[in-house]
Order: C-alpha cells, then structure tokens, then sequence
C-alpha cells in the first residue's frame, strides 16, 4: 500500500509499504480522508516524546471498513467509519493512564491507504456529514469538546473567548460554544477570520495580537467567564486579566510556550481558575459524536492535499495559514 513515512531528520516521503494485517478484535479500514493536528508537525520537527523512526503518522481519518478478525463483528464491513484515536485512556475518565497513546506514531496511522485498529475504536460517521467532513473530527473534536464542557463547563448566555480560532481544535471550540448558546468572541492573526466566525454566530472579534482592542471588547461586556487557549506564552497574563472575578483559563496546549511572568495576584485576588486539559475520554470522544449529531456541527475545512502533496499540508500548519482542519485525500 501507499503510505507518507516519516524517515529521519523529519523528512517525509510516499513509500509503498507492506499492507498491515489484522490481530485478534480488529478491523482493516480503507482510509478515504486522514486530518493533520499540530501533533503530527511537532512530530515532523523533532518536538515530541519517543519519535520512532520510520513511522506513519496521522490521527485522524475516515474510512470504510474492508474486514474484521472476529465473524461476530462483521456487521461492520462496508460502514463509513471515523476512528477514536485515544489508545489504552484507562479507568479514569478525567485523565489518561501513564501508557495511554494516540493513533499515528508509535502505531501506525492514518496517512496511508490502510490501517488497522482495535475494533472499539470505531465509530459511523454522524449522519449530515460525507467522508472528507468525519475526518476532520476526532482529534480536534474530542479535544475541543473536553477543554469546552468538561474544564471550561460552557453554558448557555456565558461570555466565552476562543483564542487562535483558526486552529484546527479552536475552531471546534468555536462551533461547540456557539452550539451550546454562549457569547461567543473570537481573537485570529487573521482579519479574515474573525470575520468569519461573525457569519457563524460570533458576537464579536479581534487580532491577539491587538491589546487595545482586546482589552476594550472585555471592557464592554463586563469580561469573560471562560477564556479557551492553546497558546499561552506571554500572552497569558493579558488574557487572565480579561477574566471575570472566578473565570476560567482552560488550556489544551502551548503553542507559544510558558510565560516569563505570571501574575499570581491577579489569580489568586479574583479567585480565578487556570484548567489544563488534554484529548479526552472514550466516553468523551461519543458525546462529542453525539453533540456534533445533534446540533448538526459542521466542521471547518480550510484545504485538501493529496497524498503524494502531503508535505505541502504539513507546511501549511507549520506557517499558521489555515483556517480549520487540513485534509489529506488517501
Ligand atoms: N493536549 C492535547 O490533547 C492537544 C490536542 C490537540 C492539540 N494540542 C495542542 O494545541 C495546539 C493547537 O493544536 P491544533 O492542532 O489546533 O493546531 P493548529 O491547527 O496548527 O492551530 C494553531 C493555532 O494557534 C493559533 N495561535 C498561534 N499563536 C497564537 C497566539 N499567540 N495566541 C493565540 N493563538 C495563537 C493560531 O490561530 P490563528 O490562525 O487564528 O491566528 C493557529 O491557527 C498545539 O500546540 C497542539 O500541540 C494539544
């Protein structure tokens, strides 16, 4: 089969590769569709635990399943199928376990015309979205949905900011948030996009970079109950600051990485909330299939490569030029 190896020093290459056979309570799925997260790229650029060299990467992706070990599972052969890319997340639903792993490196993953998984790993793709729109979903959907309703606890009239909307989990922040019927506001590098997430219920928006602008949209709505980020940085303490009095700073990630200074008083004086989350649950990655059910959600999608251009996806992320998930066609 063909399948994007990663090889040393991050480079990426299309190899033909030995199709992967099935083990006991697994399914072989025919990748229609993989999705990059930031995972996949920290990986290319050397910045991740325990690379393993060669390795086929990608987390995402949806699929059609072509056949199963066991003769009791074969009702799934021939379903359209998205998989839940959490592997061995354990007995507590609030945080994984310490072997806990992600599909895509070290086991074999989607950016490749085949993959096997466990059996309870899949999923139907939710009925009003095609193939290409599924594999978009579950590392940015569960993601989102874990920092969303399990750490921020985003409720309806809230006023909620998501920061760096144009990522691939933000923007399903975004859509969760706006779903759920919160004040949503939005801050992007890009005009562009804030001016999107106006037409999809946005109340408002600003770049991150603009402090003033920032600090007047709080001033003007009295301050956020939730702030969702996955940059902090430096960056940090000015949105703290735009908290209300026992607001949340719910955190999936650390693009732009730690901040020099904290400014602990302000924490402790309004009595603030700082939220680390990671993917989520098993039983985290159903509701969020359901809720996307449910409120209809329609995942963002900026473009799509093919596999032999797949380098070209990864150097989209790497710039920050995307709005959403960017597909790989298998
Ligand atoms: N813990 C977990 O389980 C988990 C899961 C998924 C992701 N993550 C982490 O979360 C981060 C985002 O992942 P992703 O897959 O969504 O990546 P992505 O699609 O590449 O999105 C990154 C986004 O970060 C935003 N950004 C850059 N600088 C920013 C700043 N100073 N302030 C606010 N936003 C800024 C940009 O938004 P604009 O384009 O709008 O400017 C960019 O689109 C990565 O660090 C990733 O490793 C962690």
């Amino acid at each position: 089969m063909k399948a994007l190896v990663l090889r040393e020093n991050g480079q990426l290459q299309v190899e033909t590769v030995e199709k992967p056979q099935l083990g006991a309570n697994q399914a072989l799925v025919k990748i229609s569709f993989a999705a990059l997260n930031h995972r996949d790229e920290w990986i290319r650029q050397g910045q991740y635990a325990k690379i393993q060299i060669p390795s086929i990467l990608g987390s995402d992706g949806s699929g059609i399943v072509e056949s199963v070990s066991n003769e009791s599972d074969s009702n799934w052969v021939g379903k359209e199928v998205i998989i839940n890319p959490n592997q061995g997340w354990g007995d507590n639903p609030k945080a994984q376990a310490k072997t806990y792993n992600i599909l895509g490196m070290p086991s074999q993953g989607t950016l490749a015309e085949y993959v096997v998984v466990d059996i309870d790993r899949l999923r139907q793709i939710p009925h009003h979205l095609n193939l290409e729109q599924s594999a978009a979903l579950p590392l940015g959907g569960v993601t989102a949905f874990n920092v969303t309703f399990n750490k921020a606890k985003v409720k309806p009239h809230q006023n909620i900011l998501i920061s760096g909307v144009g990522g691939g989990v933000a923007q399903f922040a975004f859509l969760f948030s706006v779903a759920a019927g919160a004040n949503v506001y939005a801050t992007s590098s890009k005009a562009d996009v804030i001016e999107k997430c106006k037409t999809l219920g946005a109340k408002g928006g600003c770049s991150y970079k603009d402090e003033v602008a920032l600090k007047s949209m709080a001033k003007e709505i009295g301050g956020f109950d939730a702030i969702i980020d996955s940059a902090c940085g430096d960056g940090m303490n000015l949105l703290l600051s735009l908290l209300k009095p026992t607001g949340s700073f719910a955190f999936y990630g650390a693009t732009r990485g730690l901040p020099k200074d904290l400014n602990m008083r302000n924490i402790f004086w309004n009595h603030l909330q700082i939220l680390g989350s990671t993917m989520g649950s098993d039983q985290d990655f159903v509701n969020m299939v359901g809720f996307v059910e449910q409120y209809k959600i329609q995942p963002i999608i900026d473009t799509s490569f093919s596999l032999d251009n797949a380098v070209g996806a990864f150097d989209r992320m790497k710039n920050g030029e995307q709005f959403g998930k960017i597909i790989v066609k298998i």
